[in-house]
């Protein structure tokens, strides 16, 4: 499906896919801390800061405007995550802040005595908003299920055994940003929904990689953030409609009394939607290119989320390609797999490619994290990096540093192929 002129297409549309602003040709593996802009997100922001900077609310021109971007801002996030519609889309400063004031608000109708379940692979974003309700009293505990740590996914026996009639927060990622595994959402949306639990995801690291269907998922509240996926900082969550109505987050007496304004903290950035749209834009284009392969499929969607669900398919199955090639190698280089000195940590089975993204986490055995990350950049021009990536995974495996990389839509099997040539001679050493 992806030919080498809609590779080329895709990478045209990033300006920063094949060089950095050096004009230094280089592989950008750091996806999973930041992706690159896209150019049509980059316009559309540059335009909205220029044009119609206005607040909202005045009756000149540069307000309208204002108003029209953030409201086709958000139509756009609900077409891309298939919400029913653009109130139910708010937005905010990062994950981190829109989820400790989910927790803030959720924790006004707890008593005490409740739990919050989440897992071993969470980012801390999605841990220490959680814990803070214990602190605070508003729970007694958070549970945390376990990982198979050999394979690296989660342990849906221990999860199921951990919810029970006191579970009143189910909070899960979609995809662990240290293994790549993804989580079983549907499955674990029917274990919250049996004892009426909210069903939260964490879609951040997940996000550019596949399509992400709130409906489907039948998921109380979802986050993702904006410079994961092709844009600048800012982030947004979907909140079933009820709950919006309903809940009573901390806001300005003044501020907006429905949703989403009355979640939204301070005047918004108009920009940032523009932002989005262009986002939005870019797989809409990039469903055009591929939409001949679907003839017939998800005929249940309609309009821009038929096409939206048909690119995000798309850079799925193009991303799987990345995740076995990454693995396994070519015919005349050697995959992590067949590099005796490398560990992967996370899912390494090319028959279940389809339960991670592609984003690994490894190890060279004898040669330090940064000497390897220095000569991928060195010598094959691949940008890893090494680190703590604040996923509580990294605890559990009692990594504190760890080598990561992970690929987006515009990366290439051939720059995978000079990682791999790279890294082969990196395990030479020593
Ligand atoms: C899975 C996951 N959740 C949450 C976050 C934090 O997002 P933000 O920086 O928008 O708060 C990250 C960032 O790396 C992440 O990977």
């Amino acid at each position: 499906m992806f030919n080498s002129e809609l590779i080329e297409q895709i990478r045209a549309a990033f300006p920063r896919a094949v060089t950095d602003f050096n004009g230094r040709k280089r592989a950008f593996f750091d996806n999973g801390t930041a992706t690159l802009v896209v150019d049509k997100a980059a316009r559309a922001e540059a335009e909205a800061r220029i044009n119609w900077s206005a607040n909202v609310g005045g009756i000149f021109d540069e307000s309208i405007r204002a108003s029209d971007t953030i409201l086709s801002g958000r139509q756009a996030v609900a077409d891309f995550l298939n919400a029913s519609d653009p109130t139910t889309i708010v937005s905010g400063e990062s994950a981190t802040s829109l989820l400790f004031n989910l927790s803030y608000t959720l924790g006004k109708e707890l008593t005490g005595s409740e739990n919050v379940v989440t897992t071993d692979y969470e980012h801390y974003t999605n841990v220490d908003p959680w814990v803070e309700l214990c602190n605070r009293g508003k729970i007694q505990q958070v549970r945390f299920a376990k990982l198979n740590m050999e394979e690296g996914t989660l342990d849906m026996n221990h999860l199921q055994e951990l919810i029970d009639a006191k579970t009143k927060i189910v909070t899960i990622t979609a995809a662990s940003n240290m293994l790549g595994t993804k989580s079983p959402l549907e499955e674990i949306g029917k274990l919250a929904r049996e004892v009426d639990a909210y069903f939260v995801v964490d879609a951040v690291h997940h996000i550019p990689h596949g399509p992400t269907d709130v409906q489907a998922l039948d998921c109380d509240f979802l986050v993702f953030s904006g410079y994961k996926i092709f844009t600048s900082h800012g982030s947004f969550l979907y909140g079933k409609k009820k709950h919006l109505e309903a809940l009573q987050p901390y806001k300005v007496r003044t501020a907006p009394t429905t949703p989403p304004g009355k979640f939204e903290c301070g005047t918004r950035n108009q920009a940032t939607f523009a932002a989005i749209s262009g986002v939005v834009d870019h797989f809409l284009s990039l469903s055009n290119e591929v939409q001949s392969n679907y003839k017939g499929k998800f005929s249940n969607y309609h309009g821009n989320k038929r096409a939206l669900k048909i690119a995000m398919d798309a850079i799925e199955q193009y991303e799987t390609g990345f995740s076995k090639a990454i693995l396994s190698g070519f015919d005349d280089t050697p995959g992590l797999l067949d590099m005796p000195k490398v560990t992967v940590y996370g899912l390494t089975d090319l028959n279940r490619l389809d339960e991670r993204d592609p984003t690994f986490s490894f190890e060279v055995a004898n040669v330090p994290e940064e000497k390897v990350v220095s000569r991928l950049w060195k010598e094959g021009g691949i940008a890893a990096r090494s680190g703590h990536y604040y996923s509580y995974a990294q605890d559990v495996y009692n990594k504190q540093k760890i080598i990561r990389i992970s690929l987006v839509h515009y990366n290439t099997l051939e720059e995978i192929r000079i990682f791999l040539t790279t890294l082969n001679e990196i395990c030479k050493l020593n």
